[in-house]
């Protein structure tokens, strides 16, 4: 199949059902709002205008002043994913989406975003994370009439340890009720145990992006107090920076948890010998073993690692073996010119020198 071909949203849709086989279009309808972090203002082009389920069209026109933080969640998402695995064999891109495809409709995540791997699970937290965050930034920033800061917590503190709850704490209640209301999508009305399970782990990992969010909230503190002496200091809770959080799912993913895909009720885990081990609701879950992503594969979206830079140094992931597959490298010399050795001359102009220096760049075959 050929992705110049997709040229409508529907048919995007349509396709990606047929390509993939695994979602009823309505779920995979649910992800296409991914799409909004491409768009420009998506703010002037209205609810019915962007890449949304239905689900989420309707949501959207009930509460269009959330759109800033729709695009806002899917913009921290994305670029979280891109950050933790740059170095990776799958960096969280997919291969470049055909030049046809219009703007906003390029699949961002090709295969893993229905493949039931442990990529599948990242992406799933980290844009329902993100999601939580922006909405939040917005309800604390006084953007919103149906949330604020955190007025649970006024007044409260202790006096006799010398501080107070004041100022603006972060309340993630209103982000996660709306994140979940936008993107969990209600498991009933689906065709097949294959897509029940994959549904019912996507939502599993959409709440542990979300606890993620929750579980590090910090408290800040100011000093008060004559010249400094922080007799008194006021306190408010904070979100961790966006950056925090996706470290935080970068190691569940290392440690995430194969469940089995015969799964009735409740979802166990795969390895017999593990069953009784509790699933947390912070865990990140996966159904499918991911594969290896070393070369290309388009009909999935797999860009493969030819002409990814690698550390030729380097034992980890980043290093030319693991990220090349063994398929070896190629070394290319980058001149680099800049000024150097400047001088200040009286009166009054600096000289440099130029200097140059090469360095290797390898690439892997
Ligand atoms: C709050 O609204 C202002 C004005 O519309 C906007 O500039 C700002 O980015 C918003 N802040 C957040 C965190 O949404
Ligand atoms: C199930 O799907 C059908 C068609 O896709 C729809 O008309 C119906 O309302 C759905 N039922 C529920 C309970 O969501
Ligand atoms: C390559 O890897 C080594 C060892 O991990 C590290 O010290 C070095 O900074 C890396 N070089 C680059 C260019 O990232």
């Amino acid at each position: 199949m050929d992705r110049a071909a997709l040229l409508g949203l529907p048919r995007l849709c349509a396709l990606w059902a047929a390509l993939l086989a695994l979602f009823p279009c309505g779920a995979q309808g649910n992800w296409m709002w991914l799409g909004i972090a491409s768009f420009g203002v998506p703010e002037k082009l209205g609810c019915a205008n962007l890449p949304l389920s239905g689900r989420q069209k309707e949501l959207c026109k009930r509460k269009p002043y959330l759109l800033p933080s729709i695009r806002e969640g899917a913009r921290l998402g994305i670029q979280e994913c891109r950050s933790q695995f740059r170095h990776e064999r799958w960096n969280c891109r997919v291969a470049a989406p055909a030049a046809a495809a219009p703007l906003g409709t390029g699949p961002l995540f090709g295969y893993e975003l229905s493949s039931g791997t442990k990529e599948t699970a990242f992406i799933y937290a980290v844009m329902a994370a993100g999601l939580v965050h922006a909405v939040t930034r917005s309800c604390s920033a006084g953007n919103m009439t149906e949330c604020s800061c955190d007025t649970t917590l006024q007044n409260g503190g202790s006096a006799s340890e010398g501080w107070h709850w004041g100022g603006c704490s972060d309340d993630v209640q209103y982000g996660m009720w709306f994140s979940r209301k936008f993107l969990d999508f209600p498991i009933r009305n689906t065709t097949g145990k294959d897509s029940k399970v994959l549904l019912a782990m996507n939502l599993h990992n959409n709440e542990a992006g979300r606890q993620a969010v929750a579980k590090l909230m910090s408290v800040d503190c100011r000093c008060h107090g004559v010249s400094g002496s922080c007799a008194v200091k006021t306190c408010w809770k904070t979100m961790s920076s966006f950056e925090k959080i996706g470290h935080l799912l970068k190691d569940k993913y290392e440690n995430s948890i194969q469940i089995s895909e015969k799964t009735k009720k409740k979802m166990h885990r795969r390895e017999k010998d593990q069953r009784k081990l509790p699933i947390r609701k912070e865990d990140l879950l996966y159904v499918n073993k991911s594969p290896n992503y070393c070369v290309e594969d388009k009909k999935l979206g797999i860009p493969g690692t030819q002409g990814r830079e690698c550390n030729r140094t380097s034992e980890g992931a980043d290093g030319c073996n693991l990220l090349c597959c063994g398929r070896g490298y190629n070394t290319h010399v980058v001149r680099h010119v800049e000024r150097c050795e400047c001088k200040f001359i009286w009166c009054c102009y600096v000289r440099c020198r130029r200097c140059e220096s090469m360095t290797d760049v390898h690439t892997c075959k």
